[in-house]
């Protein structure tokens, strides 16, 4: 497909709303004050490979600066904007996502934050001055992120009954790890007739490539996720807490136990979504294969054995909605 510079209207396909119905009324919800049980996160990884977490000690002010330096960012003139871009795939991008000719009505910023100063992930933005605020915003946010990440990842540890708890959550720390984090703004989106209940694709389905993506967005629904039935289910908004999915990864080193949840993100024409997603990785030359600790006698790899860097690569050649893994299953 060739797109021009600014992917028209007609080139973002349209989404129906699942029935209200369809709103996931069970969603699993990990309390990390500690009332819930590694067992129940389990579960949810197998079940679901989604989850919310509440509780999770994140100050609810760090996270609303962050927000409102994001909106900020976002309302700035086009031509201010697009100093930090296009994505590439780090900065400033509208409209097209990846390389492959991914569009959806959303802009965003992708920065890479384990390069220290941030802005030397080349955004243009992050060196003027006057965005210093943004960057202190974004260094506590994402020192709270590496904190609830490994949390997270120790939880999960616990569940599984792994003898050492740091065995997952010891990929994702220091300097070499390859951390990214990506602020999402769906804007008011036009609908193709009156009356039509749905709206444009944000973000279309696809699977993370990490470990675990931890997000949090406004007050605005729109995500959704796919059920192991195939079915699409909406997830009802809730910015005081976290969102939880399983990427590819994290279903390799469990040897398909969890499943690396499909999702998407659905605009809509009544309010604007932003949405904040922490990806924390291992560093690139770190072997992605199931967790010795965690097979059973006689149980063999569903995966050849492959690098996290090799795995980006091959999936940045991938359109979003490929199932990415499928290469290296054997
Ligand atoms: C992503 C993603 C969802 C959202 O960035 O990988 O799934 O709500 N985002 O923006
Ligand atoms: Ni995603």
């Amino acid at each position: 497909m060739v797109l021009s510079a600014n992917p028209g209207l007609d080139q973002i396909s349209i989404i129906e709303s699942p029935d209200m119905g369809d709103y996931l009324s069970s969603i699993p919800i990990i309390d990390l004050s500690s009332s819930s049980s590694p067992e129940t996160i389990v579960q949810a990884c197998k079940e679901f490979g989604f989850f919310k977490v509440i509780n999770h000690g994140v100050s609810i002010d760090l996270v609303e600066k962050l927000e409102a330096e994001a909106v900020k960012f976002f309302a700035m003139p086009q031509s201010e904007k697009d100093k930090s871009g296009p994505s590439n795939p780090f900065g400033y991008g509208s409209k097209k996502i990846g390389r492959k000719g991914d569009v959806g009505w959303l802009e965003y910023l992708l920065i890479a934050t384990n390069a220290e100063p941030f802005s030397e992930s080349s955004i243009a933005f992050l060196r003027d001055s006057s965005s210093s605020s943004f960057s202190s915003a974004l260094y506590d946010y994402i020192s709270s992120m590496r904190k609830l990440n490994c949390q997270v990842l120790e939880l999960m540890a616990d569940g599984l009954q792994l003898e050492q708890r740091d065995t997952m959550s010891k990929l994702v720390q220091g300097s070499e790890c390859d951390e990214i984090f990506r602020l999402n703004h769906y804007p008011l989106c036009p609908l193709p007739h009156e009356g039509f209940n749905g709206g444009l694709t944000g973000f279309g389905e696809h699977t993370d490539l990490h470990l675990i993506s931890l997000l949090r967005s406004n007050s605005t629904s729109g995500l959704q996720i796919a059920l192991s039935d195939g079915r699409w289910v909406l997830v009802p908004s809730d910015p005081e807490a976290f969102f939880i999915n399983i990427g590819d990864s994290l279903q390799v080193l469990t040897n398909g136990r969890f499943r690396s949840v499909k999702h998407r993100v659905v605009a809509n024409n009544l309010e604007s979504r932003v949405s904040m997603i922490y990806f924390g990785g291992p560093p690139l030359a770190q072997r992605i294969a199931p967790l010795p600790e965690l097979m059973e006698e006689g149980e063999q790899s569903l995966y050849k054995s492959f690098t996290w860097g090799e795995y980006k690569e091959a999936a940045y050649k991938t359109m979003l909605a490929a199932y990415r893994l499928e290469p290296f299953q054997l």
